[in-house]
């Protein structure tokens, strides 16, 4: 863990606006700039970066987030990884007793990448000098130009080849960076003998490992570095490097399953495709791919281990849905792989069958009435349990909510019914408090309004997050628990209490202290849809106790109904509630004698 001070101090360090600067050409205009979002392609600039809150939204895509997440978004890196980086810039040093992963990452990796593109020069060299090798790749119908992209290389028929490049065959680190084998003996030798190698990089450029195809037929046709410190294969996608461009412009990745199909498409010039690495789609895999583009498009075989591999990744991606972002399933002819299908088919009937792919949801539910008999009262009731464990996975609310209503369509039943048996409650949302936890469901007063605007909690956690000085005024009693923007809330109200919350860092610092927390969805949301003149600045303080005000009644409101339950269920109250229940009531009357509806 990176401690949170270290983050709060480098984003007040950091300006966004400077930052941003260095990837997209900013324009003033007012108190903030403009450009042309990276993360969409526009003709307008809708791509917003305020100086005073430290964030960025772009208007267009909905795009948004601190200095850090533009660094995570625009090259994929992943949290870690984008503080290091700004860090770098900013002349701190990440700190190094609470390092954990990262440290030991940043322990080996210049050593271990450095070998590694030592490695790949290597490979590269001896690729032209080798005819047959370069034959091969004809063949297969790479350009050169294909091959110096992609870093292809050869790794030579010897079994020592590599103390041409290193010196010293017996270092140990060429043991770690998986290039050598050594075996009961003691005995070194290479890894990739007489293949075609591909290295594989991360996001930052470095070689962080090698997949090495046989030349013609032989076992396994591919064999691949092991895990190393700079090399996890969960996490890391072939080709990143190369599609990262591409991705932003279309505004989309294709995922396939090898690396072949990757290069291949690229020489037809569909160059925004990476592949897994002989692994199954991991959820890391789909956090990352979400991160950098809108459109997730998976592509597999048509055939049986195609759908099962589909169903792993529709899996991996409930966790990481956002409504704001698609994900869907290619499903090629089972004769094809995506290399041999733009072969036969050409790349716009590829890219015409990747924007017709089957979405996510459509899948599910393909998948799920699998073998179904809908007639019976068994197969519904099979149908809603098998779909509950799934459904209910759905990161994005409004998603779920969909998939949600088209089961229990499907299964017969209403909505609230399978919400019910879910456990989630009627909002289709959150699970169900558990029982015994506290808090009445809230309760209006009064209760005539119909009007529909924003719950008062919502409006105050909007004008936090512009004016974050007014969080050390609200008292936490007042604020319900039960609704996000409450939640979120009462979270700001003890993060102040600490004396922890983030105010010099702007709007971006306080998410960033919230990030991986169950607010930073709700702070995000609420923050990319807060305009920064939201509020007139001289009316500020009447809405401010007008909206605190307001969320006083409804707790009043509550109280009164709890306690009158109470009563009406033939309970008993102490003296003292009774007391305040007489309290309530005359207030209560007095207002409804009184002046006429006020409430919103
Ligand atoms: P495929 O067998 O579909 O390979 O494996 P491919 O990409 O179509 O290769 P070509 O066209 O025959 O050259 C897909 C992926 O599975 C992993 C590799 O990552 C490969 O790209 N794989 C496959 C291995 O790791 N080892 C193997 O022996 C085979
Ligand atoms: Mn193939």
């Amino acid at each position: 863990m990176i401690p949170q001070s270290f983050i709060q101090d480098l984003l007040a360090r950091t300006d966004i606006v400077d930052l941003i600067g260095q990837y997209v050409p900013l324009k003033k205009s007012g108190a903030n700039f403009f450009a042309c979002c990276p993360f969409h392609d526009e003709k307008s600039a809708s791509f917003s970066v305020s100086p005073s809150k430290q964030f960025f939204h772009c208007f267009g895509c909905g795009a948004h987030g601190s200095a850090i997440g533009f660094l995570m978004q625009y090259s994929g890196l992943g949290f870690a990884d984008a503080v290091a980086q700004i860090a770098g810039q900013a002349g701190l040093q990440v700190p190094d007793d609470v390092r954990s992963r990262t440290g030991e990452r940043q322990r080996h990796e210049p050593a271990l990448t450095e070998m590694l593109a030592t490695a790949a020069a290597h490979f590269r060299a001896r690729l032209r000098d080798s005819q047959r090798a370069i034959d091969y790749l004809k063949g297969r119908g790479l350009s050169g130009r294909i091959a110096q992209q992609y870093g292809i290389g050869y790794a030579p028929a010897g079994w020592q080849t590599l103390a041409d490049a290193f010196p010293d065959y017996q270092d140990p680190r060429l043991l770690e960076a998986g290039l050598v084998i050594e075996n009961d003996q003691g005995r070194r030798y290479d890894r990739f003998r007489d293949r075609i190698m591909f290295p594989i990089h991360d996001a930052r450029g470095n070689v962080i490992g090698f997949g090495g195809r046989i030349i013609d037929k032989g076992e396994p046709k591919y064999m691949n570095s092991p895990e190393t410190p700079v090399f996890e294969k969960g996490r890391e996608l072939y080709g990143q490097l190369q599609a990262r461009d591409a991705i932003r412009n279309h505004g989309s990745v294709i995922v396939v399953e090898g690396y072949m199909d990757v290069v291949s498409l690229a020489q037809f010039g569909v160059d925004n495709a990476v592949a897994t690495l002989g692994t199954a789609t991991t959820p890391t895999h789909v956090q990352r791919l979400l991160r950098s583009s809108e459109r997730v498009v998976f592509c597999f075989d048509g055939d049986a281990a195609g759908r099962r591999a589909a169903r792993r990744a529709l899996e991996a991606s409930l966790e990481h849905l956002r409504d704001d972002r698609g994900v869907a399933f290619l499903f090629l002819p089972s004769e094809h792989d995506p290399d041999s299908f733009v072969r036969a088919e050409g790349a716009q009937t590829f890219l015409d069958a990747a924007a017709r792919a089957t979405p996510l949801a459509t899948l599910l539910e393909e998948q799920l009435a699998e073998d179904i008999d809908f007639d019976t009262a068994e197969g519904r009731a099979r149908y809603a349990h098998s779909a509950q464990p799934l459904v209910t996975r759905i990161a994005a609310p409004l998603l779920r909510l969909q998939v949600l209503k088209r089961t229990a369509e499907r299964a017969g039943l209403s909505q609230a019914e399978l919400e019910q048996s879910y456990g989630l409650d009627q909002s289709g949302g959150e699970p169900v408090r558990k029982p015994g936890a506290p808090g009445p469901r809230r309760t209006r007063w009064p209760s005539r309004s119909r009007r529909i605007t924003r719950p008062p909690e919502d409006t105050l956690l909007r004008m936090v997050l512009l004016h974050p000085h007014l969080v050390s005024r609200i008292r936490s009693d007042g604020i319900p628990a039960d609704t996000d923007a409450g939640r979120a809330l009462l979270a700001l109200i003890d993060a102040d209490g600490l004396g922890e919350l983030p105010i010099r860092g702007g709007l971006g610092a306080l998410l960033e202290f919230f990030r991986d927390t169950p607010h930073e969805e709700t702070l995000r949301a609420t923050a990319a849809t807060t305009e920064e003149n939201l509020f007139d600045e001289s009316a500020l303080e009447s809405l401010f106790s007008d909206t605190l005000h307001k969320l006083h009644e409804i707790a009043l409101g509550a109280e009164f109904s709890g306690l009158q339950a109470t009563l009406n269920s033939g309970g008993r109250l102490s003296p003292e509630q009774l007391k305040r229940y007489g309290e309530l009531l005359r207030e209560r009357q007095t207002r409804a004698g009184g002046h006429g509806e006020a409430d919103s």
